[in-house]
């Protein structure tokens, strides 16, 4: 009998529409087996294609034997596909053979086992019409066999990743529809983000993987990880880790694992963490290295999906944004030393009484320095914590100066204070946390000056004296000094 079909004969099949169908991947340099091989037509494409290995077993001793004179370059074999030659192969094809199986879910697995991690299984089967997950028994001309349904194919490959292609040839007579199936392995997910900082990764994944089952691995994370021991890496990585880990300049850190050659080593620390599982890789790698990290995924097993996108705005780098800021800064003191001044000055009074050295006060504001302004008022805002603090309730400030003469009580609730002062002392009176006062002084008075202290007990304790701080009488490189100073203990 006279299966498949080759130019110079005829057979039952259509075998070029057949191979159409099946929709084979490029073969070259791959490894083929085609299982229930007849004649041998698919190994003889594989080895037109560039198969490195092509082999072909059927039952038949006489298609065997025809298939071993029209393709002498292939490896044929007369056996069952109860066993299977030595694998494993890239791609194997089972084409209009299922049915003739006892166990056709058992055949299948078998098949499966004998691919490689990102071998094809390229089925071509027939599909019996019923809504139902069940076996059809299917009448044919010349016996009786088992068709799946849909529902039934899809129980079967669930274990596996799998697409229909399309329908394949119809044969003379053929019962049921034929289609054509491509089946790999599972493999988990590896989803790369590997945007710049500040390119929206974070809100990215937790919006899309926030609710989700898929673990978020957060590259700048798993460095604290290692630190901690919480994530396992070998000791060379830990100590790079130790000695470059500094939480603004990350991207330097990864820079120096991939000059020192640990690029494997950090890549292997992410995938434990996955576990084998699908996972997001959330982190910062500069664009050079995407290749190595996809390759290095492919090796342990995962498919690496890459989320790109690009953003009009992004973070600056942290050296960038600080060299940015002292320019700023120097920006600043080059302004304000052509403009006229209206500074106030706050200086703390001089005189540390017993009384003075039994107390704590700070005033929040006026800040010295600061800039009067044109509101007819200056705010002062502050605390006074007395050692004794049943004094508390006694305590005013009083303001002295030029048109000026005034008391105001402690005003203002400071738990803030209290907490910072007294810490967790349990009895702590409740007036003491009405330490805050919060009043105003009229700014004309400013400008010759008034002296703000305390009245404890009966006795005065000076605090400060705000005044303006006549700017054009400091010479301008004492303003640039100070500044300066300022920056550097602000930047060092
Ligand atoms: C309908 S033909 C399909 C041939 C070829 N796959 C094609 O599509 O052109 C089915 C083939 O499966 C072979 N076959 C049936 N049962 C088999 C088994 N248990 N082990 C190996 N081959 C088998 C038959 O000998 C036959 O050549």
């Amino acid at each position: 009998m006279q299966y498949q079909s080759f130019p110079e004969v005829r057979g039952d099949s259509r075998s070029q529409e057949k191979l159409k169908a099946l929709r084979l991947p490029s073969l070259k340099d791959k490894s083929f087996l085609d299982v229930g091989c007849n004649e041998g037509y698919f190994c003889g494409y594989a080895s037109f294609d560039g198969a490195a290995r092509v082999v072909g077993i059927d039952r038949s001793a006489e298609a065997i034997g025809r298939a071993r004179a029209r393709f002498p370059e292939c490896e044929f074999f007369q056996q069952s596909w109860d066993v299977l030659p030595e694998g494993p192969f890239d791609v194997i094809l089972l084409a209009s053979a299922l049915h003739y199986a006892e166990d056709q879910a058992a055949l299948i697995a078998r098949l499966m086992d004998a691919l490689t991690p990102s071998g094809t299984l390229v089925l071509e089967i027939g599909l019996a019409d019923s809504g139902k997950n069940e076996w059809v028994k299917v009448k044919r001309s010349i016996d009786e066999r088992l068709f799946p349904t849909r529902a039934k194919l899809r129980e079967v490959l669930d274990p596996y990743a799998w697409k229909i292609i399309g329908h394949s040839v119809q044969q003379q007579g053929d019962p049921v529809g034929r289609i054509v199936v491509h089946v790999s392995r599972l493999k988990p997910f590896a989803v790369l983000v590997l945007g710049e900082p500040g390119s929206g990764k974070t809100t990215f994944c937790r919006r899309v993987f926030g609710g989700k089952d898929v673990p978020v691995i957060a590259g700048d994370v798993v460095y604290t990880w290692i630190l901690q021991g919480k994530a396992k890496a070998s000791e060379t990585l830990a100590t790079v880790v130790r000695e470059s880990f500094e939480t603004t300049r990350l991207s330097a850190l990864t820079d120096r694992v991939f000059a020192e050659g640990l690029a494997g080593e950090l890549f292997d620390v992410w995938c434990d963490l996955a576990g084998g599982r699908d996972f997001v890789l959330e982190s910062y790698l500069p664009e050079v290295h995407h290749g190595r990290l996809k390759d290095h995924l492919e090796g342990r097993g995962y498919v690496p999906v890459m989320v790109n996108w690009s953003t009009e705005v992004s973070m600056a780098g942290a050296h960038e944004a600080a060299k940015r800021a002292r320019g700023y800064t120097d920006a600043l003191v080059r302004r304000f030393a052509d403009q006229p001044s209206d500074r106030i000055s706050v200086v703390r009074c001089a005189k540390r009484s017993a009384r003075a050295a039994s107390m704590r006060w700070h005033f929040d504001g006026p800040r010295h320095f600061q800039s009067l302004g044109s509101e007819p008022q200056l705010g002062v805002i502050g605390w006074v914590m007395p050692k004794e603090l049943e004094l508390i309730a006694s305590i005013r400030c009083y303001v002295r100066g030029a048109g000026v003469n005034a008391l105001h009580d402690l005003n203002a609730h400071r738990p803030d204070v209290v907490k910072a002062v007294l810490g967790n002392e349990s009895e702590v009176p409740a007036a003491a946390v009405r330490c805050g006062f919060r009043f105003d002084v009229p700014a004309a008075a400013i400008g010759k000056g008034v002296e703000i202290g305390f009245v404890v007990d009966g006795e005065e304790v000076p605090a400060v004296k705000i005044g303006m701080n006549v700017r054009r009488d400091e010479p301008l490189d004492g303003l640039k000094r100070k500044l300066k100073a300022w920056r550097r203990l602000v930047w060092s």
